[in-house]
């Protein structure tokens, strides 16, 4: 398994893949749009099977933005998710953020504790953020090196 930044040639299986995961996927514009802008940072597990996960932070100043993150169903569980996140994380320190926030689904025991594990503090709640069906927001924070 790779590690690597997502290009042009990906999107059509990241956009696939977001339909069978998220009720409001992204859609392949979306991930084009990302991939056009200086301040992304978007990254790809591949193995034998093709595009089996992705992350994306959206960078401005010195704060991202966590806003993708996904595994293929089959291939979860064995550190992908983690290994996307690490490497993107890392990225994101070296074009100067200081610190990183996220949203996830209060019922989301999977991604919470996975970004609990890396070092992500709940800091608060978004009220009925989420659609189809709502539910709060837990925000996070990631901060880097002293931020
Ligand atoms: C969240 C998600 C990206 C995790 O990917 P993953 O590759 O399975 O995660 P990892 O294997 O790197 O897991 C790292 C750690 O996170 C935690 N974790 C991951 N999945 C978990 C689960 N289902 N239940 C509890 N803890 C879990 C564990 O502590 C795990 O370490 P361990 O396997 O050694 O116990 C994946 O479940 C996913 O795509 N979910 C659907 C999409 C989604 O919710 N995206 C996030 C939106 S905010």
């Amino acid at each position: 398994m790779v590690i690597r930044q997502m290009q042009g040639r990906d999107v059509d299986a990241a956009a696939a893949l977001e339909r069978e995961i998220f009720s409001k996927p992204w859609s392949k514009k979306s991930f084009q749009d990302a991939l056009q802008s200086e301040y992304t940072i978007y990254l790809v597990a591949e193995d034998n099977m093709g595009i089996i996960g992705y992350c994306g932070i959206w960078l401005s100043s010195e704060t991202g933005d966590l806003c993708n993150m996904a595994v293929r169903p089959s291939c979860r569980r064995q550190g992908v998710g983690r290994k996307l996140l690490e490497k993107a994380i890392h990225i994101a320190a070296g074009r100067g953020a200081e610190e990183i926030f996220l949203e996830v689904r209060e019922s989301n025991l999977a991604a919470f504790t996975l970004y609990e594990k890396l070092g992500f503090q709940k800091v608060g709640i978004r009220k009925g953020y989420y659609h189809a069906p709502t539910e709060d927001a837990i925000v996070m924070r990631y901060g880097i090196a002293g931020g």
